[in-house]
């Protein structure tokens, strides 16, 4: 069984990547891949306090709800993140979470010692976000961040569902095409995970 791991960056609960990644789960759903759906805003997650206690094992020594994502992060074949554009990159909410995971950096290159820059994207992510504004490089901070987050957790990114001149609660819903677009894209990209390799060898 293909598992996904849907995580969800927006504060807002119903707000426009919240939707589209609704719809992005859906279409999973709807060919058999087991889900699972995390959302940011309801956990109780400290930033990263750069104190390196990862540094025996990989594994982060803050005992709160990142704990529970990490092991949902290492066990899926493929990761859905949704957040919305601020200031130019991710929500405060999803760079938290990445933040945590310098601990799989960690143990990728201190304690593992993979060859900087060494690549073993046996797991893929999509990623989907808006934002309010129209310019050309909206989204270049945003997915220079996702790409090496994606990388640490071996995983390629997949794919990025980005939309402008999306700003207030459910504007999405103006936009049937985006919905129909995210529907489908996690229909392909469920049918695209492979399942003969696990993710990251935390052993
Ligand atoms: C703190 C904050 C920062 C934002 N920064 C940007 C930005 O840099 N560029 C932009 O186009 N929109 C920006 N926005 C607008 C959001 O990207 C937009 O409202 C989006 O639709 C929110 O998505 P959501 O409904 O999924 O949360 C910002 C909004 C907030 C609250």
């Amino acid at each position: 069984m293909k598992k996904i791991l849907a995580i969800y960056g927006s504060p807002r609960r119903k707000g426009n990547t919240t939707l589209l990644l609704d719809h992005a789960v859906q279409g999973a759903l709807d060919i058999g891949a087991q889900v699972e759906k995390i959302v940011l805003r309801d956990l109780r997650m400290s930033p990263c306090l750069e104190i390196y206690g990862c540094k025996e094992t990989g594994r982060c020594v803050i005992q709160d709800d990142f704990q529970e994502v990490y092991d949902q992060l290492i066990a899926c074949h493929g990761l859905m993140l949704a957040s919305p554009i601020f200031f130019y990159t991710v929500s405060a909410h999803t760079k938290i979470l990445m933040d945590r995971c310098q601990s799989l950096w960690v143990k990728k290159y201190w304690i593992d010692k993979v060859p900087y820059g060494q690549r073993n994207p046996n797991r893929k992510g999509l990623f989907i976000s808006v934002g309010a504004t129209k310019g050309k490089r909206l989204f270049d901070g945003a997915l220079l961040t996702i790409k090496y987050f994606f990388d640490v957790s071996d995983m390629e990114l997949w794919k990025a569902l980005c939309y402008r001149e999306l700003d207030f609660e459910g504007d999405v819903l103006k936009h049937s095409e985006y919905l129909r677009e995210a529907y489908a894209t996690g229909r392909e990209f469920a049918s695209a995970l492979s399942v003969k390799k696990l993710g990251v060898d935390n052993s």
